[in-house]
């Protein structure tokens, strides 16, 4: 059976891929340091499982994830931590450098000292985002577009999977980047653009909308996500980078107006008034990216994944979840908003 350590499993995506992996009868370590993104109760069911540990520590902890790959010697180790709001980086980006570059800096030099001790096949993912490659007027950005971050989580993320990329080329390390698009579904922290709307909207919050709401985001659902970085696990190519997203690409105004027909057909105002009436046009993000597009044909074609959520399908699942897990998110929103940018917009 094989043994994954997981970096940031208590947040949105991490939490999900180690539901996903336990469901495939992997056995799983979670190090997570617990930021304002984290969050155990995302790993409820898990929790309980004899193939499942918690360890709570920072992953520039050199001695604390050397002794993790030492000790138990995994097959894969897969790094989801990082500070990854773009709101957060402008109003602070000092966190950002230190986990996402110099983080992984540290779980490079880990795997670098102890390689000679893993076992056979063992491989490192580096997840990353589609922002490294910047904004896209048109088309789509494949693995051999450029590097062109604009904000400084997007240069934050270029620097960790650069130092991957060199890692690889100088040490011959078996590493792997994966850059995806936008990812929506259960446990995202309601900083994000999906669940912060979809709260707002139940507790008739405006909704602040960026600009004027035409910025364009490809949308990734998480379980296809998950599902596609088991598979680079298992057969992508060391040394490679690959694409993933969701092939639908929209804008953020579209988005929330959509999420706005969805609260109306499941959680009706009392008053009969449409949710969009909430929508608050509020001053723009600072080097907002205007439009954000991957082309996914490399997985496509070397992996044979393709998404298998549509959008349409996948932001319905999404808000009943959020309407189901109340428990979940109302001690985060009692406890986390603080900021103009973090949510609280145009109230
Ligand atoms: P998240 O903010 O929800 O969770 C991050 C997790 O990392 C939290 O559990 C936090 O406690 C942990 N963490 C932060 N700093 C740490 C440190 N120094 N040591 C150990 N743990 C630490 O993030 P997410 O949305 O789940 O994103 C996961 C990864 O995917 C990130 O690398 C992000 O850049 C990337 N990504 C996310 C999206 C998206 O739409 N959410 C899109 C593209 C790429
Ligand atoms: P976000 O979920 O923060 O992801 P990212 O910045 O990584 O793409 O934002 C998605 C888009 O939605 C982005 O163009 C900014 C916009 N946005 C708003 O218009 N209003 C909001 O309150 C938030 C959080 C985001």
């Amino acid at each position: 059976m094989s043994l994954i350590v997981v970096t940031g499993g208590a947040g949105f995506i991490g939490a999900n891929f180690v539901h996903h992996a336990l469901a495939t009868g992997a056995r799983v370590i979670n190090l997570d340091a617990l930021t304002y993104a984290g969050n155990l109760d995302s790993l409820h069911g898990a929790d309980a499982n004899p193939n499942y540990r918690f360890v709570q520590g920072d992953i520039g902890d050199r001695a604390l994830v050397g002794a993790l790959l030492k000790d138990h010697r995994p097959n894969l180790f897969i790094n989801f931590a990082a500070e990854s709001h773009v709101d957060r980086s402008i109003d602070g980006p000092a966190a950002f450098m230190e986990t996402n570059i110099m983080g992984v800096f540290n779980l490079l030099e880990a795997v670098r000292t102890n390689i000679d001790n893993l076992p056979d096949g063992f491989r490192m993912l580096q997840v990353s985002t589609d922002e490294v490659y910047g904004s896209c007027a048109v088309g789509a950005f494949n693995e051999e577009s450029p590097f062109r971050p604009n904000s400084p989580y997007a240069a934050s993320k270029a620097s960790g999977d650069h130092l991957v990329r060199a890692y690889h080329r100088t040490y011959g390390l078996p590493l792997i980047v994966t850059n995806c698009s936008n990812n929506y579904g259960p446990y995202q922290f309601p900083e994000k653009l999906i669940p912060l709307m979809t709260l707002n909207g139940l507790e008739g919050k405006p909704l602040p909308v960026y600009g004027d709401g035409q910025q364009v985001r490809d949308w990734l659902h998480v379980e296809d996500h998950c599902a596609a970085l088991m598979l680079i696990a298992e057969r992508g190519v060391l040394g490679e980078t690959y694409n993933i997203g969701g092939n639908s690409t929209l804008p953020n105004l579209t988005i929330v107006k959509t999420i706005c027909a969805i609260l109306d057909e499941l959680h009706p105002d009392a008053k009969g008034e449409s949710h969009d009436s909430l929508i608050r046009y509020v001053d723009d993000r600072p080097g907002h990216d205007a439009r954000y597009a991957v082309d996914t044909s490399k997985i496509e074609r070397e992996l044979g994944w393709k998404p298998s959520v549509s959008f349409e399908a996948g932001l319905k699942r999404t808000i009943t979840w959020y309407l189901e897990h109340e428990d979940w998110w109302r001690k985060i929103r009692e406890k986390n908003y603080s900021g103009a940018r973090l949510g609280l917009g145009a109230s």
